[in-house]
């Protein structure tokens, strides 16, 4: 029965009292040196950048910016560390040193959490039910390989790589680190690691983990900069692997970059992922995964759900649903614990968002936004859906990055499955029926390098991840992600 209250509901009127996360708990630093050989140092040139927060613009922090000179001493120190103490460590050392690094995280993962979304903008929730836990599993998982490597390969005989350069995104900084370093200090290598220029600070807070974790001086060297300090990381003839994950752009760059040298690369780059609904799902659950899977993190997601497909006898009903549900999205403040939406990440990102609004509009779409207030200041997008678009659209081509979603139906099997792998990219993609043959028949089908069924967005340290064609090279997480880091012999 319609009573006052849930019509207020249905009409998306409660209002929701706030609930920020608090920040006086939070130990950070004003300024950040360059973690290199155990030490915070200044940058030999003396230059810095400042963070700052997306979704007050404030500032947050001073950062060191390292040249090529940080980048050659950070190399050094990771050598020395290689060929030094951690080379020689038994496996079995080395994996504890990793277990504590999890279990401090663990331990300041309030903080860690209240840190990410000031410096990255995104909400509370995610930075404390997704990203943190996500990172400290990583660690968890990665240290029990150190001393099994023999049973990962079978028969072979794991070697480490040396130094592993890496460079990182600022969609999950966090947890992208913890990607990068737990299988690659596993496996017995050293590191030499960037955070992106708008996120350096959990990365920076990371290494004061593990400073206190004990390791090694230069088993980890954590250095912050921009494009140009990435591109002397990867280009210093002592890196020994290169992992990178970022736009395919700057992936292409690497690519060639690399070519005829002896480096190991893994490329982790764009998506533009399909949900694919069939009349005979689950339609309310089938709605909640689209939301998640392209509202998520601001849409700031590799694998997000930017594309949806959805048969025909059931797309008025979905598309309903959808601005139903996202008339209830709250979109603000990032530690604020009841945001579903937090802020764009940099002033640029919301620019290139914005642009794709225009052009899918001049292209001839439908958007549709919520009508949500956002805050005046800061960077803000509010939720959106395109209809009547078509497969040659820009915004159904290209990468967005933002909590866009373009929507197209189809009528059969054939036709979503050609639709959805109609992309030069191939990283994910998301099925939702009853059917447990449609299922089967649809993951294989689909060139992707992950695909959810009835689900989206999951992640755990034991599975691998990473794409076909533009969506990069090579596999992260699982098995598939030591082997990136070992050369094997017999
Ligand atoms: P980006 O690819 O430029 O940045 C990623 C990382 O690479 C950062 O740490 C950056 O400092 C570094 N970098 C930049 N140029 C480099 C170079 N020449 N050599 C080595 N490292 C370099 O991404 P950006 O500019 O922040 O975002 C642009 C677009 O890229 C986004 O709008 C989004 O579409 C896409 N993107 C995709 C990501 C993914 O996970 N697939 C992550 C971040 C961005
Ligand atoms: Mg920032």
């Amino acid at each position: 029965m319609a009573t006052p209250e849930n019509k207020l509901a249905f009409d998306g009127g409660w209002e929701y009292d706030p609930a920020p996360e608090g920040v006086e708990h939070i130990r950070a630093k004003k300024r950040y040196g360059l973690y290199i050989g155990g030490k915070f140092v200044a940058a030999e040139k003396g230059r810095t950048f400042d963070t700052i927060n997306p979704a007050t613009e404030e500032k947050l922090a001073r950062v060191a910016q390292a040249s090529e000179l940080d980048v050659d001493k950070a190399v050094k120190a990771a050598r020395k560390a290689y060929t030094g103490p951690w080379g020689r460590m038994k496996a079995s050392e080395r994996g504890k040193y990793i277990f504590r690094i999890a279990r401090i995280m663990q331990e300041r993962a309030r903080e860690f959490a209240a840190i990410e979304s000031l410096d990255g903008g995104k909400p509370i929730r995610e930075s404390r039910d997704v990203d943190v836990p996500l990172a400290a599993a990583h660690f968890f998982y990665y240290a029990g390989w150190a001393d099994k490597l023999e049973y990962a390969f079978p028969g072979r005989k794991a070697k480490s790589l040396g130094v592993a350069g890496q460079v990182i995104p600022w969609n999950f900084p966090l947890l992208m680190a913890a990607w990068k370093l737990a299988p690659a200090l596993a496996c017995g290598n050293t590191a030499v690691l960037k955070p992106a220029e708008t996120t350096p600070l959990t990365a920076l807070k990371l290494a004061e983990v593990i400073a206190d974790a004990d390791l090694p001086p230069g088993v980890v060297n954590i250095i912050t900069g921009a494009g140009d300090t990435g591109a002397a990381i990867v280009n210093h003839p002592g890196v020994d692997k290169v992992a990178f994950t970022g736009s395919t752009g700057v992936g292409r760059i690497i690519q060639k970059a690399l070519a005829g040298t002896n480096k190991k690369y893994t490329l982790e780059l764009g998506g533009k992922a399909a949900n694919i609904i069939f009349a005979d799902a689950a339609i309310d659950q089938a709605v909640e995964g689209i939301v998640n899977g392209i509202f998520f993190n601001q849409g700031h997601v590799c694998c997000a759900g930017s594309r949806l497909f959805v048969q025909e006898a059931v797309a008025e009903e979905v598309i309903q649903k959808l601005k139903d549900r996202m008339e209830t999205l709250i979109v603000g403040d990032p530690l604020d614990k009841n945001t579903d939406i937090g802020a764009i990440n940099s002033s640029m990102q919301l620019e290139k968002i914005q642009s794709y609004l225009e052009i899918g509009q001049q292209e001839g779409g439908t958007m549709h936004q919520s009508s949500c207030s956002v805050p005046e200041t800061g960077y803000w997008c509010r939720p959106t859906i395109f209809t009547g678009v078509s497969q040659s659209n820009r915004v159904v081509q290209e990468e967005i990055f933002g909590p866009v979603l373009a929507i197209q139906t189809f009528r059969t099997f054939d036709e979503a499955l050609s639709k959805a792998n109609n992309t030069p990219y191939g990283l994910s993609g998301g099925v939702w029926t009853d059917k447990g043959a449609k299922i089967f028949k649809m993951t294989q089908s689909v060139r992707a390098g992950v695909v959810w069924a009835n689900t989206f967005n999951k992640f755990d340290p034991s599975s691998p991840f990473g794409g076909y064609k533009e969506s990069g090279v090579g596999r992260e997480g699982g098995l598939h992600g030591l082997d990136a880091y070992v050369k094997l012999g017999v």
